[in-house]
């Protein structure tokens, strides 16, 4: 059980402030009336919200987001957890972003979540907030938009999907699907088989069980301090997972008694827990697009180059897939993010406050591993490589980011011809012909996949191999572009090249042939071509036309920052207030 504090008046805030709920049910005119009124009209009673905390229940549930299906039933855990504190919940239903099923890509729509969730939040009389989501770029969606309103927030996370094994071995969403495609397109796999596979890898409701943006960003969020521990790697469907949600609603009521606001935990000490923790876990490079906007909101600091100087500091212990060969049910059963973060407790700041009411310190102390297999001794990383390089050069001036740990070692560094690609189409096309000019060297490139050109930067970053080398046994191959990457993946991959092609990034300049050079422990990403060949290039560019002319889409381009910035919308940076809505 949970110790809630709440001000002696439940109206009140510890500094005598009401609490912005009783604004519209405690008011003594005509609108107050109406407000009460309505409450009524759906079988409420006056007390019910008349001297209560107010908590929303932000749900990201749909019908068409598997890894959500379970969210409808926790709402109703959190309820029970806010009731028996003593608040009043309210569920509220937000843009649910199922990854796969979302196009062209949820990325595109993560600021709009965002904003949905800022919004609901300011016009509706609401205290707090516990915020139900997950899959890949909810996470973030909810969170930026929770940080930019700043009521007490709290992140309960719909957990990893169960376990699956096939043929004996260990496979995992995501990952062992495009592992069983390839296989497919060089004949291993029969079709019979590929059908077969359909009703595998995915068991149940949850998120993706391999380390990816999902499971990447809900242990980064428990690590940032914005849920209860042990929280992020809870299976869905393990019975644990509804008393944590109903723990999460309990919760909330105490901290909008404390008014413990994102922003009291939030600093930048807690942002660079989560990136320790994102290395550490061989998280997914998604993650550096989301924290940087999700640092922006907060009013911290934090620059592509931390990221950088954390990976080179901190190994992959946990041996996850990709980079390992485990499954997000094995890192619960090892102790969880608090004992990987009390194994990595020198590299962290212990001292940073959670949704818990307790420091970071105190959540791990004497949180031991239990299994050293999944999450491994410092001095015996899963990869000699790194979760995360930063890559700079004439290619990418802004930067450009790659995941060593899930790539090929021999390819680290490289030179070789580039092919390149206009559009995700023509790319598709030309890697299923089995005359394609192409060998193990090229450097395949890809172009008008970036906030802007695509637009929402899917992930198309972890191009196919051609199916002539894939015949030949050829399973990577170097790729650039300016897109994102499934962390589910493996692949020698250079993403996020900023700026963009699209805004006339120096990726809009590569021409087949040209060479192309990677050198990651030199940080190096280079295009050998002369600098007045290059200016000729570019005085000979045109941007592409603007593709939307109406609705979200077209917004989206206009404002869209680029990924170095963490893509978020311009004018929804940073940490102006926006007046409360007047109540007449
Ligand atoms: Fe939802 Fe992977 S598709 S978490």
């Amino acid at each position: 059980m949970l110790a809630v504090t709440v001000s002696d008046d439940p109206c009140m805030t510890p500094d005598l402030k009401p609490l912005r709920s009783q604004r519209w049910f405690a008011a003594t005119d005509m609108r107050g009336f109406a407000h009460r009124q309505r409450m009524q009209q759906m079988g409420l009673r006056r007390e019910d919200v008349l001297g209560r905390p107010i908590v929303a229940i932000i749900n990201t549930w749909s019908d068409l987001s598997p890894c959500h299906a379970h969210l409808r039933e926790r709402a109703e855990a959190v309820k029970r957890g806010v009731l028996l504190a003593g608040g009043m919940p309210f569920e509220l239903p937000a843009m649910s972003l199922g990854e796969v099923m979302v196009k062209p890509t949820t990325m595109l729509y993560r600021n709009f979540l965002a904003m949905e969730t800022e919004e609901l939040l300011r016009s509706l009389p609401i205290d707090g907030a516990v915020l139900l989501g997950g899959c890949d770029k909810t996470t973030p969606g909810l969170l930026m938009g929770a940080i930019s309103m700043g009521l007490p927030a709290i992140f309960c996370p719909a957990g990893p999907m169960l376990n699956d094994r096939y043929r004996g071995q260990q496979v995992g969403a995501g990952t062992h699907t495009r592992k069983f495609w390839d296989d497919l397109q060089a004949g291993l796999v029969s079709e019979a088989e590929w059908v077969k596979l359909e009703s595998r890898m995915t068991r149940s409701p949850g998120t993706c069980n391999t380390m990816g943006t999902a499971s990447t960003m809900t242990a980064m969020t428990e690590a940032l301090g914005l849920t209860l521990p042990d929280a992020s790697c809870i299976p869905a469907m393990d019975a644990a997972h509804p008393r944590m949600a109903a723990d999460c609603g309990e919760r909330i009521v105490g901290m909008i008694g404390e008014q413990l606001t994102p922003a009291r935990i939030l600093s930048r000490g807690a942002f660079l827990n989560a990136a320790v923790v994102q290395m550490a876990l061989g998280g997914s490079t998604n993650a550096v697009v989301h924290i940087i906007a999700m640092a922006r909101r907060a009013g911290v600091a934090l620059e592509l180059e931390d990221l950088d100087a954390v990976a080179r500091r901190v190994p992959v212990i946990a041996n996850l897939f990709p980079s390992g060969d485990r499954l997000m049910e094995d890192l619960h059963y090892a102790g969880g993010v608090p004992a990987l973060m009390n194994r990595l407790r020198n590299e962290l700041s212990l001292d940073e406050l959670t949704v818990s009411g307790q420091t970071l310190r105190q959540q791990i102390d004497g949180r031991e591993v239990i299994d050293d297999e999944v999450i491994r001794p410092l001095d015996r990383p899963v990869s000699a490589e790194r979760a995360l390089a930063v890559l700079r050069g004439n290619l990418a001036p802004q930067g450009a980011v790659i995941k060593p740990s899930a790539a090929n070692a021999q390819l680290l560094q490289h030179r070789g011809p580039a092919l390149v690609f206009d559009s995700q189409p023509q790319m598709l096309a030309a890697m299923a012909d089995p005359d394609l000019a192409v060998d193990e060297n090229t450097v395949l490139v890809l172009r008008n996949a970036g906030p802007v050109g695509a637009p929402g930067m899917p992930e198309w970053g972890n191009l196919p191999i051609p199916k002539r080398l894939l015949e030949r046994g050829v399973r990577d191959m170097l790729r650039l572009s300016d897109a994102r990457m499934s962390g589910t993946h493996f692949g020698t991959c250079v993403l996020h090249v900023s700026p963009e092609s699209a805004v006339g990034g120096p990726l809009a300049l590569v021409q087949t042939g040209d060479q192309i050079e990677l050198d990651v422990p030199a940080r190096r990403l280079h295009l050998h071509v002369a600098d007045d060949e290059l200016a000729r290039r570019r005085a000979a560019w045109t941007a592409p036309a603007p593709t939307f002319a109406r609705g979200w889409t077209q917004l989206y381009q206009q404002h869209v920052t680029q990924a170095h910035e963490g893509c978020d919308l311009d004018f929804l940076q940073g940490t102006a207030p926006t007046p409360e809505p007047p109540i007449y």
